[in-house]
Parts: structure tokens; C-alpha cells; sequence
């Protein structure tokens, strides 16, 4: 019988982590008379046995916070800096787990977690994870929470740059997270009446950015705005990455092996600050005067929505039951409304993008919204 839970945020932060802190620690508690910890910092925490008691007091007050109360760590189990080395810390973790009685892990956090929380179930750690992430790319469930709450601010921030764009007939450009995924540019986009949205999805061309721009001119509107997500990139480099990615796939031998990683760093690299230069090259291509803003983490911070307060308190406390029922190594996704049991296994290692038939992306189009292609 599951009777000491442990749990950990891993990854960047995301609004509605502690309302799903709360809801396991309450459902654990309440409904299966278990006793509950935190581990601090992610991962980090379990390799160097940081916990806290997670009792009613703790768990008290912190639904509306945002952030997470436990902290949170980009560290992988399996890939630790230990001082000055990197290791695999995978059966320390798991045996430390056992030296503090804790019985079952439950571990929330994005793309990244699911792989970590997946390597340490496969050597044998209980466990069950929750999807949350701003970038709502989480394989296997249609929504993780933090995607709702950043979705709002992102779209309150298209909002908000109208009036410059108007006022000083400008294009502003806007660069919006969501790692290698669009669905926050889109969704914000979308809502807040974007005129040109570049999602990675979809690489974009920038001379037909331009001829959308100024077609928007001769149509009387002296002012754009185009939202661009944080992983977009041109065609031009979409191909060169492509090739690249194809090339250290192809090595056989160590030295060419690192010789191409190299490559691809560097040309990922060379694509930093790419929002400035999207804004620099329409300036150029259209002759209008142009101005970026870079949302950055402001779009994770601040209190969650309803949306994502419910979401993280429905997954959490199925998680919950989940580790009441001795049902482990699974995700607890959001699919049709309902919590769901997913395995890891579908889960760890993929990305889920925005598909290219997807409702946004038709009506982003319908509306004449210009998408880079
Ligand atoms: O995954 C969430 C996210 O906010 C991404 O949108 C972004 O690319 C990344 O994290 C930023 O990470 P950090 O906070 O470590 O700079």
C-alpha cells in the first residue's frame, strides 16, 4: 500500500502548479490517509534529500499563487552535475526515495519531465506525472495547465500594442514563447487580432510577410502587427537546419558525430535575437517604421486562470487516485474533458506540435491573417 507520496515541479515554471500541489496533497491526504512531501527544486531535491512537509498549513492559501512553492530545476536524473562532473543519478535517486520511506513519486512538468520522470519508472521508481507547461506541447493530452493563464497574458499584450502600432501607423512586432511550438502565437494571435502570426510550424518567407504587409497598406490600414513565436524560423533556415539534423544523423564515427552537433549549435546559435532581425528585414522590405517587444517570462508569471485552476486541481487529483490505485508509470492527460491514464512510454520523447489541418490554423487563414507561406 502506497502510504508516503513524494512530489516535484520540474522545468520552467507555470501558473497553476500549486493548485495541483494542493489538490494531490489534499486528495492523498483526505481520501487516502497518506502522508505527503515535496522535493525541492526538481530533481535536484531528491539527489540531495531537500523535502518538506507538505500538511494542511503548507498546503493552505497557495491555489491562487503562481510560481510553485516547491521550486523548480532544469536538472535530469540521469545527466547530474555533481561538482565538477556530470552523472547519472537515477538509482541514487531511487535510493534515496527508499532510505526516506517515500513510497511513490508524482512529478509535474513539461516535455522534458516526462522523459526524466520515464527514465527513473523504467528503473523502477513508482511513479505518475502531470502535464504542465506554458507551451501546451505535451504529447498525449489536449491541454496542460499554464497554457490558459499565458495564453490570456500573450493575448492581452497583442491587444495592448494596437494602440502604438494605430497611433504611430508602426508594425509591431511581438515575440511569444512556446519553445518549438506555435500554439501560444497562434492562440494569441487569433485573439488578439494578430495580421501576421510565424509559428515553427510553419516556416516562413519573409519577402510574402512583406507583400502581406504592404498589401495591408494599399488597403488603407497604416499599421500591422505580427506575432511572432519564439521558435519561427525562414524556410531558408528551416532547410539548412533540416540538412544539418540529417548530417549528424548520418555520422558514424565520434569525431563526425561531434563535429556536426557542433554545426547544428552553432547554427542554432547564429539564429538568436531572429525576432529583431524579422522586424529589421520588414522595416527594410516595406519602408514602415517597425518596433519589437519580447513578452518573454512575464507570460509565465502571476496567478493562474479558472481554466488552468481547474484543469491542475481535476489531473492532480486523479494523480492522486492514480497512486491510490497503484497505477503507475502513466501521465494523467486532459483528453475530451476527462482526466485519462496515459503510459509514459506514449508520452516521453514526443512533441505534440499544431498540426497543419488544425481549427486555428483554417481560420487564421479564412480571416486573410498572413502565416508566412
Ligand atoms: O517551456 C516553457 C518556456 O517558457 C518556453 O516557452 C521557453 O522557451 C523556455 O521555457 C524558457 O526557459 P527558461 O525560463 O529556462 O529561460
Amino acid at each position: 500500500m502506497t502510504q508516503t507520496i513524494g512530489i516535484l515541479t520540474a522545468g520552467g515554471d507555470s501558473p497553476g502548479l500549486n493548485a495541483a500541489i494542493r489538490a494531490i496533497g489534499k486528495t492523498a491526504a483526505r481520501a487516502h490517509d497518506m502522508q505527503v512531501f515535496g522535493f525541492l527544486d526538481g530533481f535536484r531535491g531528491v539527489m540531495e534529500n531537500r523535502t518538506v512537509r507538505l500538511d494542511g498549513d503548507k498546503l493552505s492559501g497557495i491555489l491562487t499563487k503562481g510560481g510553485t512553492i516547491l521550486g523548480t530545476s532544469r536538472d535530469k536524473p540521469h545527466r547530474m552535475e555533481v561538482g565538477d562532473k556530470t552523472l547519472d543519478m537515477t538509482g541514487a535517486m531511487i535510493e534515496n526515495c527508499q532510505r526516506l520511506g517515500i513510497d511513490a513519486l508524482v512529478c509535474l512538468g513539461g516535455g522534458g519531465t516526462q522523459k526524466n520522470a520515464y527514465r527513473l519508472s523504467q528503473k523502477g521508481m513508482p511513479l505518475v506525472t502531470l502535464p504542465k507547461t506554458i507551451d501546451n506541447d505535451v504529447a498525449m493530452t489536449e491541454r496542460t495547465f499554464g497554457f490558459d493563464t499565458a495564453l490570456a497574458i500573450a493575448t492581452e499584450a497583442v491587444d495592448r500594442l494596437h494602440s502604438t502600432a494605430h497611433s504611430h501607423h508602426r508594425i509591431m512586432v511581438v515575440e511569444i514563447m512556446g519553445h518549438n511550438t506555435g500554439w501560444l502565437a497562434l492562440g494569441s494571435g487569433i485573439a488578439g487580432g494578430a495580421d501576421v502570426v510565424l509559428i515553427p510550424e510553419i516556416p516562413y518567407d519573409m519577402a510574402l510577410v512583406a507583400e502581406s504587409l504592404l498589401a495591408r497598406k494599399s488597403g488603407g490600414s497604416r499599421f500591422s502587427i505580427v506575432a511572432v513565436s519564439e521558435g519561427a524560423i525562414s524556410a531558408e533556415n528551416a532547410r539548412k537546419r533540416g540538412e544539418l539534423k540529417a548530417r549528424k544523423k548520418a555520422a558514424t564515427t565520434d569525431a563526425d558525430k561531434n563535429e556536426a552537433a557542433a554545426a547544428l549549435a552553432t547554427f542554432e546559435e547564429s539564429r538568436e535575437g531572429g525576432t529583431a532581425r524579422v522586424a529589421r528585414e520588414l522595416e527594410q522590405l516595406t519602408g514602415l517604421e517597425s518596433r519589437v517587444t519580447i513578452l518573454g517570462h512575464v507570460q509565465r508569471g502571476g496567478t493562474p486562470s479558472h481554466v488552468d485552476r481547474l484543469l491542475a486541481t481535476r489531473l492532480g487529483a486523479e494523480a492522486a487516485q492514480a497512486v491510490a490505485d497503484e497505477d503507475f508509470g502513466i501521465m494523467i492527460a486532459s483528453q475530451r474533458g476527462e482526466a485519462v491514464r496515459v503510459p509514459l512510454g506514449e508520452v516521453a520523447g514526443k512533441r505534440r506540435v499544431v498540426p497543419l489541418d488544425h481549427p486555428w490554423i483554417q481560420t487564421a487563414r479564412q480571416l486573410g491573417m498572413s502565416l508566412g507561406d
